[in-house]
């Protein structure tokens, strides 16, 4: 029996509506024939707006069908929730049409610890923390303040449920699929989507099938399976595709476990994670005041509603035998370079780096269970009792207040600050730029953390830290240890007393014997509070952070001649983008995150650390049309505003996997505010292409790859056959005409993903006017 000292909760806002979902499921199965599913095609198709309508013709195909949804909850955290909450004011609704949170997560400074940070946090933004908090009450909105958690585990703590569909601002909204759930992470439009009750699109993922056999030993955890599975799927292994996890394995770990595992399926690009419903999940929910949620699910999965069917068909399958990993350490600067911790002191040697760890970093949305910390504590009680402090600056973030506060009455704080840990507030912090730190400042070095993402500047904004993902178990060893050759499996550390020790496996808890504590219990919203239509939603005029927004108009205007307005106007290329290009090169975070709400002033940071394939230079581009006054080099963000102010609109030419890393929408936003009309890609990240789609920009795939390096800035390039397209003519393609600078003349082929719906919003200048035009009518 779990112990719990959190009172049992009234569940009915948070249990799925099982006995609907299935008799939904029911109808979808008699229309595809009645084929065995898979456990993440059950919970989609159970979650269809209208299966009689959208599967009439009786065919569904993985990775081509559009499907039309209805999620059953929204989480939104504070930095994305501030475009969300701007775009849905002006949809013109009263209340939102499905359960809603805010956490107040990503905008908390790191700098001397819990306490102080929170304060200084708060004062530094607190006109967007009353803006938040006063559209939450306006319309009905769960509210977690500052200091409350992480919006992942919060989400895992209160609201996942097994079978249940939700969107999540963010792009780790996976996380909750360790709770077998699917939970996907959108930009804001897509929440939007959901909060005015519209269907979500989604093209029907692939479904791979991960089979675990045999379980973890010694230093291996879950991140180290999914460590090991993006070094093998790559950045781009997921795209388009769901994992869905499998076998006997799966019911060897605990329920956070599965979380970190579903987290860090964001890094391959996976659509979401999930896995079937296990006892140990089932434990975390009674654990966490939810037992009406974990009877109803038995009741479910007694129906096999939340596992596989015998024979379900994956469109691909990945064997591993857990009992076979070891731990993984991957980076830097990308997380699917994996190596296995037994061969990283050599690959170290072989890039001729410093063996020299500057910081170690725990917690986040990835790693701040009770079963990590305990593990932690496990470590850092073994070291202190051989006379041991840790070596580098050592940092943990807490998940949650729930996870802060359980930590604390266990003595899993005391036994980290005893070895010189800095326990810092319940948020995401370093995670996400938000460090401010003194030393190592455009230096090289090295970092380990337990996150999971590792794209440059992403921690201390320093482009020269390496930062090396690894467990949170394997980031204690080392920052005992201070060095990035070290292996704690083998190695040992001398003592003050110079006698050498080594670690004994960590041995964790995966929940708390006493249960766990709520905490300070100031932070927890009440739960489905009703809308109060009378408050202001608070806005200052002369706010440099927050900013109405304003419709962006359509680039079809009124039309010219025979194109009647269907095809796009001459756009001018403005440049061609070289590489990797993710949301953080496109509009990146840190500092800029404070302008999350202001369209005009974020989008000064418009591609400042893209390379430009004309030349190689980053944040360089070119005006071929500049004026005497104008230099015809200038940066990025300078040479969009001109093209902004001749009203010339403008496209860009882009690499494999644009607009991979996350769900901010403000990557397309930016863009589509100084005028961009379209982006022509070799590959788009998925949830990247449909924010594109969302802001009214047209994202086109060369057919040929090749075409990429043919058009460069300065062309002219013009759509033939979008008319057709928008006008419904069946199987109509798009070409582009180029017109380059010296007057030659080509056309090219080109794909693309748009579906009906999708065309209309680009028709309307963006979904938000699509929406707005029919709350209105
Ligand atoms: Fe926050 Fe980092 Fe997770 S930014 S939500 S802790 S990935």
């Amino acid at each position: 029996a779990t112990h719990t000292t959190l009172p049992e909760r009234d569940c009915s806002s948070i249990t799925p509506p099982y006995a609907q979902l299935q008799h939904k499921l029911a109808d979808v199965r008699e229309l595809l024939g009645n084929r065995p599913l898979t456990l993440a095609e059950k919970i989609l198709y159970s979650h269809i707006a209208d299966p009689n309508k959208s599967l009439a013709d009786g065919k569904l195909k993985r990775g081509e069908t559009y499907l039309q949804l209805s999620p059953e909850r929204v989480a939104m955290q504070d930095a994305s929730a501030q475009m969300a909450l701007l775009q849905f004011m002006s949809a013109g609704m009263t209340k939102c049409a499905v359960p809603t949170s805010i956490h107040c997560d990503h905008l908390i400074q790191a700098v001397n610890g819990a306490e102080a940070d929170l304060k200084r946090s708060i004062a530094s933004n607190q006109e967007v923390f009353d803006f938040l908090e006063s559209a939450a009450r306006k319309y009905g909105i769960e509210f977690w303040k500052p200091g409350s958690g992480i919006i992942h585990q919060i989400v895992l703590e209160n609201y996942a449920a097994p079978g249940m569909l939700m969107l999540g601002t963010d792009s780790h909204t996976p996380n909750a699929g360790g709770l077998g759930m699917l939970a996907i992470g959108v930009g804001g439009a897509d929440a939007v989507d959901a909060m005015t009750g519209t269907p979500w699109e989604l093209k029907a993922p692939q479904v791979v099938g991960i089979h675990l056999t045999g379980s973890l030993s010694g230093w291996a955890t879950p991140k180290d399976l999914i460590l090991h599975l993006a070094g093998k799927l790559t950045v781009r292994g997921g795209t388009g595709r769901i994992l869905e996890y499998f076998g006997p394995g799966v019911f060897n770990q605990s329920c956070t476990g599965l979380a970190t595992v579903a987290n860090m399926g964001a890094e391959v690009g996976a659509t979401t994670s999930t896995f079937p419903y296990t006892p140990n999940m089932r434990s975390y929910l009674v654990a966490t005041g939810r037992a009406p949620v974990a009877h109803a699910a038995d009741a479910a999965a007694s129906k096999g509603f939340l596992s596989a069917d015998e024979g379900a068909e994956y469109d691909e399958v990945i064997e591993i035998n857990l009992s076979e990993l070891e731990p993984t350490i991957n980076g830097p600067f990308t997380p699917d370079l994996a190596t296995p911790l037994s061969k990283f002191g050599d690959f170290v040697k072989e890039q001729g780096w410093k063996d020299e760890l500057s910081a170690g970093l725990i917690g986040s949305c990835t790693n701040s269970s009770y079963e990590d910390m305990t593990s932690v504590a496990d470590l850092a009680r073994q070291a202190k009792a051989a006379g041991l402090k840790v070596k580098v600056p050592f940092l943990c973030t807490p998940g949650s207040e729930q996870i802060r506060a359980t930590m604390e009455r266990d003595q899993v704080t005391g036994a980290l600050q005893e070895v010189g840990a800095t326990v810092l507030a319940n948020a995401c912090g370093p995670c996400i730029g938000q460090w401010k730190r003194d030393d190592k400042k455009d230096e090289e070095n090295a970092i380990l953390t337990s996150f999971n993402r590792n794209f440059k500047s992403r921690n201390d904004g320093n482009r020269l830290t390496m930062n090396f993902l690894a467990s949170p178990t394997v980031v204690t060893a080392f920052s005992f240890a201070g060095k990035l050759s070290f292996n704690p499996m083998t190695d040992t550390i001398l003592t003050p007393s110079g006698v050498p020790f080594k670690f004994t496996p960590p041995k964790g808890q995966d929940l708390p014997t006493a249960g766990f504590t709520p905490g300070e219990t100031g932070f927890y919203p009440s739960p489905t509070p009703e809308p109060q239509p009378e408050t202001e939603v608070i806005i200052r005029p002369d706010s440099q952070r927050l900013e109405v927004l304003e419709p962006f108009s359509s680039h079809f205007g009124e039309g010219t001649g025979n194109l009647r307005g269907l095809e796009l106007p001459p756009l001018k290329v403005l440049m061609r983008v070289r590489g990797k290009c993710t949301t953080d090169h496109i509009s990146a975070a840190g500092p800029w995150l404070k302008y999350k709400g202001h369209l005009t002033n974020i989008s000064e940071n418009l591609l400042i650390t893209a390379s430009n394939d004309e030349g190689g230079d980053v944040n360089v581009a070119f005006d071929h049309e500049h004026e005497s006054s104008q230099s015809e080099t200038d940066t990025i963000p300078n040479v969009a505003k001109r093209f902004k102010a001749r009203k010339q609109p403008w496209a860009l030419v882009v690499d494999e996997n644009y607009g991979e890393g996350s769900a901010r929408e403000h990557a397309a936003l930016q863009p589509r505010f100084y005028g961009c009309a379209m982006i022509v890609a070799r590959s788009f990240a998925r949830i990247h292409e449909t924010n594109l789609k969302k802001q009214g920009i047209l994202p086109l795939w060369f057919a040929d790859k090749a075409d990429y390096a043919r058009i460069g800035s300065g062309d002219v390039v013009e759509t033939l056959g979008l008319a057709d397209l928008l006008t419904g003519v069946p199987g109509a393609t798009i070409k582009l005409k180029v017109t380059k600078r010296n007057g030659d003349v080509f056309e090219i082929p080109t794909k693309h993903t748009m579906s009906s719906d999708q065309l209309k919003w680009l028709r309307a200048g963006s979904a938000l006017n699509h929406i707005r035009s029919q709350v209105q009518s």
